[in-house]
Order: C-alpha cells, then sequence, then structure tokens
C-alpha cells in the first residue's frame, strides 16, 4: 500500500520524488521502493522523522503494539496518517499521543492500481492546509470519502471488503457461463469484461445502478428472466447480510477481538 501510494504521488508531480523518504523495519521493501521511485530511503528512524511533516503508517496493523518506542515522540506536531485496517484513532493516539492530528484511513486493494476508494477520518478538525495535503495523498491511489469514524465498520463493510464481493460475483458468473456450455477462457473473458464494462458505464453515468439495470432489461426478455431468479434467491437481502457481517467482525477487530 505505501508503494501504491508512493507510485501516485510520484505519477503526479515528479518532483515531489525527493521530498518523500521511506523507512520500513528491515530496509528490504523500502530500499527497492526508493530504488525503483527515486525517493529518499533512509536507515534510521530519527533521520526519517525529523524533516517530515506527514507521516504515513503502513506497517500491518499488528505490529503497532510493538512498533519503535521513539516514534511518541518523533512524531510530535506532525500529522500521523494511519492505513492500518481495524485501528481506531483512540488507539492511533496512544501510539502517536504528540501528534499534530491523526487521520485513520480505509483504502481498498484496486488503490494499488491508482484506482481505490478511500474513507477517512481525522481525530481533530483539519486545518485547510493540513486537508489539502491528507486529500492530496488519497487522491494519489483513487478516490477519497470523509466519514465520522463511527461510519468506518460499515464502509470496510463495502469498498475495504467489496473488492472480494466483486471477484467472488465474477468468478460465479464465469462458472455459470462454463455451466452454460462456454469454455473457461471464454468464459473467464467474458465474465471480467463485462464486470469492467458495467463499473466504467456506472462510474461514467449520472444513472443510478437501478436505472441503468432497467435500461437493459426488458420486459419478459433474457435480462428480465434473469434478474427474477437473482431476486427470487433474496440477492439484496444476502448482500445485506453480507455487508452486516463483514461490519460485525470489522467491529470486534477494532475491540481487539
Ligand atoms: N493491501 C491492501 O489492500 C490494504 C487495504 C487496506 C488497508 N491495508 C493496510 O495496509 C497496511 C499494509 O498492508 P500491505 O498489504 O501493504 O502490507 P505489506 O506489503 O506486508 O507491507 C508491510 C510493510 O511494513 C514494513 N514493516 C513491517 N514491520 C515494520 C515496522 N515495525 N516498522 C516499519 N515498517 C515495518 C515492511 O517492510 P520490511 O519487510 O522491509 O520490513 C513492509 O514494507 C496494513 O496495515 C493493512 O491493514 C491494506
Amino acid at each position: 500500500m505505501a508503494s501504491a501510494i508512493v507510485d501516485g504521488l510520484v505519477a503526479n508531480n515528479p518532483k515531489q520524488g525527493s521530498e518523500i523518504a521511506c523507512y520500513s523495519a528491515s530496509g528490504i521493501s523500502a530500499a527497492a521502493l526508493a530504488a525503483r521511485t527515486q525517493i529518499v530511503h533512509v536507515s534510521d528512524l530519527p533521520e526519517l522523522l525529523e524533516n517530515a511533516d506527514l507521516v504515513v503508517i503502513a506497517f500491518k496493523p499488528q505490529h503497532l503494539g510493538s512498533a519503535d518506542s521513539r516514534l511518541a515522540e518523533l512524531t510530535r506536531g506532525k500529522i500521523v496518517l494511519s492505513i492500518l485496517a481495524a485501528k481506531t484513532l483512540d488507539h492511533l493516539a496512544r501510539v502517536f499521543p504528540h501528534a499534530r492530528n491523526i487521520v485513520r484511513t480505509m483504502p481498498n486493494t484496486p488503490s494499488s492500481i491508482g484506482a481505490g476508494i478511500t474513507g477517512w477520518t481525522a481525530r481533530s478538525e483539519l486545518t485547510a492546509e493540513d486537508r489539502k495535503q491528507v486529500i492530496q495523498l488519497l487522491g494519489s491511489i483513487g478516490r477519497e470519502i470523509e466519514v465520522p469514524e463511527t461510519k468506518i465498520d460499515a464502509l470496510m463493510g463495502v469498498s475495504g471488503c467489496g473488492p472480494a464481493y466483486v471477484f467472488e460475483f465474477t468468478g460465479a458468473l464465469r462458472d455459470a457461463g462454463i455451466a452454460g456450455g462456454l469454455t473457461s477462457e471464454e468464459a473467464e473473458q467474458l465474465a471480467v469484461e463485462t464486470v469492467l464494462g458495467s463499473a466504467r458505464l456506472m462510474a461514467r453515468s449520472d444513472k443510478s445502478p437501478e436505472d441503468l439495470r432497467n435500461e437493459v432489461t426488458s420486459p419478459n426478455g433474457t435480462t428480465h428472466a434473469g434478474l427474477q431468479v437473482l431476486e427470487k434467491a433474496n440477492f439484496r437481502d444476502t448482500m445485506k447480510a453480507v455487508v452486516a457481517a463483514a461490519k460485525a467482525r470489522s467491529e470486534e477487530l477494532a475491540n481487539g477481538a
């Protein structure tokens, strides 16, 4: 995820590379990232943070507990932006008690190709300048949306886990195509391109998903026949249960379960 952010920032503004520095525990991934993108690699935390204004925390959530204790003092007066799943603002504030502000974000996997949607929330009101920095950074990996922290678990259930639902749907559409007589190659190409094209159409259109659905559904036609099966199988209720389960699990993880 850190690589995706750097890729996006450098692609948008190549000169910015010299203003970004990276550090990782073993140094291996940070060295590789710096070599690939021409950002600065440092092997020392104080050196990393001395002149930094905004610090992105991008290690695994389970490493927060054992993070370098010097981070508390070294992030004094800086904005800390965390991409750690399930780590609340209160939890982050205990690790970074002197930060100027803390931003909790929830990106999703399409962020790795600049096509993500990141939900975010700040510990306290951001100044106009800090807000601009945060939005610019998150904009480097796709779209961003600010929500109150109380909505982060629901957002996790929709956009954080959503790519997996779409992959699962696509695999199911492919398998249904195979059952209908297509080869696996034919069915996979048809399923993937259909999902991609439909997503692009939705993104470009002002119409709701339901309006677009209705436009391709003639009364008693083929799509109508297929949609009736989805309705009988309670597709919408199933999706509600799917998102509710992910939201509940996200709440459990945030509470340390
Ligand atoms: N992948 C996603 O789509 C996604 C989506 C939403 C949120 N996230 C969040 O993004 C974070 C990173 O996920 P990822 O998939 O990018 O993980 P990853 O590829 O495993 O990268 C983790 C990075 O953390 C570094 N690291 C490990 N321990 C460290 C420490 N104590 N101090 C400093 N650096 C350390 C590793 O560097 P070295 O190995 O070189 O030490 C590595 O560069 C996670 O918190 C996850 O919850 C990911």
